[in-house]
């Protein structure tokens, strides 16, 4: 179904060893002022082929992950014609246009594949993927996949869910109306047209779990009832759902359980331990922690999520694959790191233990590294270097008091 029509890289783009082309994108992307500071290397003429190629992927990946937020007529991304036509793939990702979708945007955009984006923008933001907007190989579409909707494409991320407490507790109906009503739609989809389809499950399936650390083959400990049930009885039977497409219709399935994950563009009302923890070190506020602080996380860099996404998809594994940074921090120690990084003058507090929370949270991926040849590359203290330089942008554009992190609590989401 790849479309060989697309004339992707005929306007404005540039296919690989092109050198005219480049050195006019790069002096393009140097007019940016997003990029002065990191394109000052000066561009010998003897740089081969390669090397010149690969400074204009960086530096157009540089641009895509800064992605502050925007008034003006957005700078236009290009894309090296990595791809050849044959092999151009239509791409469908719902939940586009958040904080994890947006980095897949970029990814499999840079690689050259046409993207479509369905999104409600309930927690995700338009300046996430505005930088693509007038790229021809990509298209943004308000819709809410709880409503059905007709696409011709290959493959299906489905990322389409709020993810963090607040903001799936805001409306519990419509959060699991979003991953029952939403899934179906999307399998649906999947079928008709063949698409593989991949779910961005959770490790949330694994409740509060009583073995650690997670292997795939654990069932969970769930409760039910509770405030987060919503958000992961959802996702249980989304997995569910896939398997039974996969069984009774040969749908081709694929399902990451994602653990923690930051890094640029997560939105800075999300109420995420990460988020709240930088806002409130570079505000030099109090540092809250919810519970004694002994609680346990693994956190993986944004990046390194991608690249796990992009690879499940393209296997032949057909079985649950957690993806997630084994590297496990108490919350108390990963305040404490935070607060020193960005050298700020909270003070760490301790708040009453949120209902539900769970006390450990460890990723067993040996799974990904014998079937996906995944591990994490990126170490949390540079990750959180991206990050808090984020969230410090986003904060000189607000104003200093323009954020207010979100609590634990059910919170309408802020623009
Ligand atoms: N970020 C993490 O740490 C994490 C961990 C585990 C799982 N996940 C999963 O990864 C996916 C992406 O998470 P994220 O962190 O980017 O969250 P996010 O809230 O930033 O992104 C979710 C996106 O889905 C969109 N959306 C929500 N409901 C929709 C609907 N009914 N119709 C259309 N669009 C809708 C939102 O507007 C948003 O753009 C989610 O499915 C989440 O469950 C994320």
């Amino acid at each position: 179904m790849a479309d060989n029509d697309n004339d992707n890289n005929k306007r404005g783009s540039s296919s690989i060893g092109d050198d005219d082309d480049l050195e006019s994108l790069e002096a393009k992307n140097k007019r940016t002022k997003l990029l002065v500071s990191s394109t000052s290397t000066s561009t010998s003429t003897t740089t081969n082929k390669c090397t010149r190629t690969q400074r204009f992927i960086e530096d157009q990946q540089l641009l895509a992950s800064q992605s502050i937020p925007t008034h003006t007529t957005p700078y236009t991304m290009y894309t090296p014609k990595i791809v050849c036509d044959s092999s151009r793939l239509k791409i469908l990702i719902t939940g586009g246009a958040g904080f994890v979708g947006s980095h897949l945007v970029d990814k499999l955009m840079q690689v050259g594949h046409e993207i479509i984006v369905l999104d409600n923008f309930f927690t995700g933001q338009k300046k996430n993927i505005e930088h693509w907007t007038h790229h021809p190989n990509f298209t943004v579409i308000r819709h809410d996949i709880t409503e059905p909707i007709l696409l011709e494409v290959d493959q299906i991320y489905h990322l389409a869910c709020p993810a963090s407490p607040p903001h799936y507790q805001y409306n519990p109906v419509k959060t699991i109306k979003t991953s029952t009503m939403g899934t179906l739609n999307m399998l649906g989809l999947a079928k008709r047209v063949k698409a593989r389809i991949l779910l961005a499950s959770t490790s949330e399936i694994y409740g509060d779990p009583n073995i650690h650390p997670q292997p795939e083959s654990y069932w969970g400990n769930v409760n039910t009832l509770g405030p987060r049930s919503c958000y992961d009885e959802g996702k249980r039977v989304a997995e569910t759902m896939m398997y039974a497409y996969k069984e009774q219709n040969n749908v081709e399935v694929r399902i990451a359980r994602i653990f923690n994950t930051f890094g640029p563009r997560m939105h800075p009302n999300d109420g995420r331990v990460v988020s709240n923890f930088i806002i409130q070190a570079l505000q030099n506020k109090d540092i809250t922690i919810y519970g004694d602080g002994n609680q346990t996380r693994s956190f993986q860099y944004v990046n390194d999520l991608v690249e796990g996404l992009v690879k499940l998809m393209n296997s032949d594994y057909d079985g649950p694959v957690n993806i997630g940074n084994p590297d496990e921090y108490s919350i108390k120690n990963f305040a404490e790191q935070i607060k020193e990084m960005t050298s700020s003058q909270s003070k760490i507090i301790y708040l009453p233990k949120v209902a539900d929370d769970p006390t450990q949270r460890n990723p067993d991926i040996t799974t990904a590294k014998a079937k996906l040849n995944w591990s994490p590359q990126w170490h949390v203290k540079a990750g959180l270097a991206k990050a808090v330089e984020y969230f410090q942008a986003v904060l000189d554009m607000a104003g200093d008091d323009g954020i207010k992190p979100t609590g634990p609590e059910a919170s309408k989401p802020k623009a």
